[in-house]
C-alpha cells in the first residue's frame, strides 16, 4: 500500500493548516493509500545554526523526522502563508532534514520523493503566494512537487464538522492533487 507522510507548517494548537492537513489525511485514506499525519510541534527540533550542528550533530528529532520521510513513498506539505513565505518551522525543519545523518544512511532523504503541495490563510488568496516558494524548496530538495496545488481562501470557515472540506470544488481539486500524488508514487 501506498504510504503518505502528512504535515502542516504551523504548530498552533487551531492552526488553520493543520485543519487542512487533516482534510488531506481523510482524503489520501478515501482514495486507498494509507496516511501519517504528524505535527511538526511534537517534534523538538532548534533553530538551525551551524554550530549547533558542529558542536553536538544532528538533534535526535531530526533523525526521527528522517526517518519517517524514508519510511514513505509520498508526502503532502501544507503551509500557512507568512509574508508571502512559507513558515520558519516548515523552514527550519526541512533544512535541518536535509543534513546528512551520520545516525542513518539514506542520505539525500528527499530525494525522488513525490509531494503534493497546499497552503491555507484565513485571507482571500488562500496563501498562493507561498506556494511557488514551498514547490522551488521541495524541488531544490530533489522532491517530485506534482502538477497543480490546492489552496484555501478563508479557511476559518472552509471545514465541516467532520473535518472534510465543506465547498465540494475545493474537495474536488483537494482529490485531485492527492490522486495526482499516488499516480506519481510507482
Ligand atoms: C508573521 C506573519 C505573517 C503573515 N503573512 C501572511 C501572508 O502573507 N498572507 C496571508 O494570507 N496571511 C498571512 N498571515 C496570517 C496567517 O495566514 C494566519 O495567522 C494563519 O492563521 C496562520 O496559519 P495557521 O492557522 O496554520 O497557524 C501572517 C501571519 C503571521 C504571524
Amino acid at each position: 500500500m501506498k504510504t503518505i507522510l502528512i504535515f502542516a507548517g504551523s504548530a498552533r494548537r487551531d492552526a488553520l493548516s493543520k485543519r487542512l492537513a487533516a482534510a488531506a489525511t481523510l482524503g489520501t485514506g478515501a482514495a486507498g493509500a494509507k496516511p501519517t499525519l504528524i505535527d511538526l510541534g511534537d517534534f523538538d527540533v532548534p533553530i538551525y545554526h551551524g554550530d549547533l550542528e558542529a558542536a553536538s550533530g544532528i538533534p535526535r528529532a531530526v533523525v526521527e523526522f528522517r526517518h519517517l520521510v524514508a519510511a514513505h513513498h509520498g508526502m503532502i506539505l501544507v503551509t500557512p502563508e507568512y509574508n508571502g513565505f512559507v513558515t520558519p518551522l516548515m523552514l527550519n525543519m526541512l533544512c535541518w532534514a536535509s543534513r546528512p545523518s551520520p545516525g542513518d544512511d539514506f542520505g539525500a532523504v528527499f530525494a525522488g520523493k513525490p509531494v503534493a503541495l497546499m497552503a491555507s490563510s484565513p485571507g482571500r488568496l488562500g496563501g498562493v503566494r507561498a506556494i511557488p516558494r514551498l514547490r522551488d524548496m521541495v524541488a531544490e530538495l530533489g522532491m517530485l512537487p506534482v502538477p497543480g496545488f490546492v489552496t484555501i481562501p478563508a479557511a476559518e470557515q472552509a471545514f465541516a464538522n467532520d473535518g472534510h472540506l465543506a465547498d465540494p470544488a475545493l474537495a474536488d481539486s483537494l482529490n485531485g492533487v492527492i490522486r495526482r500524488l499516488l499516480q506519481a508514487i510507482r
